[in-house]
């Protein structure tokens, strides 16, 4: 272990379960697992959290789409959820649903205790109302012409041609999206956290390295704005928990949401007997806990979150770690282009393992957008880990079970060469534990340039025709072999399905950070399978193909 043993938990966002994981998703969940892969290599005690978020308006009124309840839509997205996650190696210890009696406990309490301690304010607020449908619209759901420049059918909240905001009340010729008739104006009473009353100690917060820079930026930008009151309560007909003591009012999904990364944890806990929530969240927890999640949440999760914890008597994040959005060949996501590829069309394709690299090579601890270029991942993938870094290996293997019964020398051929390797870990477990992949990435790609240029050097191919010298061969190839296995211990958390082959092939145990400090000699390895196969880009188009017509429905 690399110093002393951290205690840390680590969530991803909770994905809705109304809809399927698509690659644009995928960002989030491969740079958490990549975190998370990285700090279990180096012996730190990791519980990686997730689940389906599954309250809110759209999950009901697609579920009474379907003429089913939410609880089952959600079942049945939560399962293939995690199946999606699971074909890309995303290794969860609990992938739970907030609608589940855990979270349901958890939000009365928090709720509790913030009522308790003054923080909620109760006041009449009026909302458009579809008469027909016996419901009040939340903005997205009316429609109508821009009070400011008359753009037809614009959203009630802002306008997309001249991006104006405004209230759904604004609109002229107001339309609910959902019975298409004008919707009228209601009362009712709702309930507010009071957000202001934290301002000072989310300041100090804010300034206290928990965030990266781009992120504490924005804050101060919100702070200029001022903290306003929260809604925190929806009127029935509304898929979630029901605030106690009401008899048709619900908690807004966003309050529930987050208090799931700690049901989860609880659901856990109460598993497998693991630390639980206390554990992790209790205000005194010597734990760390970090949250990786998309630029459009930072709101919910560097003010609100961190508020509603400490006004319930909880502690605050560690980290929120925020990235930006995935772009395809430099453009948004398009359905029409079919580069909105789902993570199960992407799998029937290609292998998970190389969108893992191609995400880790563009990824940086920042709020930037980054792009899959899908020219540039066909190169990349077949110049990096084909041309290069598995090439170490198939070039020196075969000579080593040919001509030395599978077995290593007693000595490196290299001594210097391979402690230079195992020095770089230092640079590339300091990239990855501030999440510069693409900095770890060109690291352990240049060391790979050296691992390949020592062996065209060396020439054992040349040697092996040489009886006299196939001692050397032997030598070499070890060292190369060592090599390899030094930078497969680097990219473990990239590639953990290719590392898995390669420890078989091996044959000496599963590797962790520190393993390279010996290296192996003298003792046999199996034979050497291909790890690897080069990208075809016809199959890359097939897939856009194929996501295209799955658009065309
Ligand atoms: O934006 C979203 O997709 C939300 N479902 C994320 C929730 S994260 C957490 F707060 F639960
Ligand atoms: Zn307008």
């Amino acid at each position: 272990m690399s110093g002393a043993q951290r205690n840390i938990l680590v969530t991803s966002a909770l994905p809705y379960a109304n809809g399927p994981i698509h690659i644009g998703h995928l960002v989030e969940y491969l740079q958490t697992d990549i975190w998370v892969r990285f700090q279990r290599l180096r012996g730190h005690a990791v519980t990686y959290l997730c689940a389906s978020d599954a309250h809110g308006t759209p999950i009901m009124l697609k579920a009474r789409e379907q003429g089913i309840d939410p609880e089952e839509l959600v079942e049945t997205f939560r399962a293939e959820h995690r199946r999606d996650f699971s074909h890309f190696g995303v290794d969860f210890d609990n992938y739970y649903t907030t609608h589940s009696d855990e979270n349901r406990e958890l939000v009365e309490s928090i709720y509790a205790s913030l009522d308790a301690g003054g923080y909620i304010a109760r006041r009449t607020i009026r909302q458009a109302y579809d008469e027909q449908e016996g419901m009040f619209l939340p903005d997205r759901f009316v429609r109508g012409t821009c009070p400011h420049c008359g753009a037809e059918d614009q959203h009630g909240d802002n306008c997309e041609v001249c991006s104006r905001t405004y209230t759904p009340a604004d609109l002229i010729n107001p339309r609910s999206i959902l019975s298409d008739t004008t919707p009228v104006e209601r009362d009712s009473e709702h309930y507010f956290f009071r957000l202001g009353e934290f301002e000072d100690s989310l300041r100090q917060w804010t300034r206290s390295g928990v965030l990266d820079e781009g992120v504490a930026k924005k804050l101060d930008e919100w702070f200029e704005a001022g903290l306003q009151d929260w809604d925190i309560s929806r009127d029935a007909p509304y898929f979630g928990f029901r605030i106690p003591g009401t008899k048709d009012k619900y908690f807004y999904v966003w309050l529930d949401a987050p208090v799931g990364y700690m049901a989860s944890l609880a659901n856990l806990a109460a598993r497998n007997g693991s630390p639980g929530v206390d554990h992790y969240f209790g205000r005194d927890s010597t734990s760390e806990l970090y949250h990786f999640i998309g630029k459009d949440i930072a709101y919910f999760h560097t003010l609100f979150w961190p508020a509603v914890l400490e006004g319930a008597g909880y502690r605050k994040p560690s980290g929120v770690f925020v990235h930006g959005f995935l772009t395809v060949n430099g453009q948004k996501m398009s359905k029409s282009r079919g580069t909105f590829v789902s993570a199960a069309t992407y799998a029937e394709h290609l292998n998970p393992e190389y969108l893992r690299y191609y995400y880790a090579c563009k990824l940086g601890p920042g709020l930037d957008d980054i792009d899959l270029n899908l020219e540039d991942f066909v190169n990349r993938t077949n110049a990096d880990l084909v041309g290069k870094f598995v090439n170490i290996a198939s070039r020196c293997a075969g000579f080593i079970t040919r001509s030395f019964d599978g077995r290593l020398a007693a000595a490196l051929d290299d001594q210097p060469l391979y402690e230079e390797f195992v020095g770089a870990g230092k640079q590339i477990a300091a990239c990855y534990e501030s999440r510069e992949y693409g900095k770890a990435v060109r690291e352990i790609m240049a060391l790979a340039d050296r691992a390949n240029q020592y062996i065209d050097e060396h020439k054992p191919w040349v040697l092996a025709k040489d009886p006299d010298s196939l001692p050397r061969v032997q030598g070499i190839c070890t060292q190369g072999l060592n090599l390899f296995r030094v930078l497969l211990t680097y990219l473990k958390p990239v590639l953990p399905e290719l590392a898995g082959e390669a420890e078989r092939f091996l044959a000496a145990g599963k590797l962790h950070w520190v393993s390279p400090t010996e290296p192996l000699l003298d003792r046999p390895i199996e034979k050497f399978k291909p790890l690897v196969t080069r990208v075809d880009d016809q199959v890359v188009a097939a897939m856009i193909e194929a996501s295209k017509r799955e658009q065309a429905g």
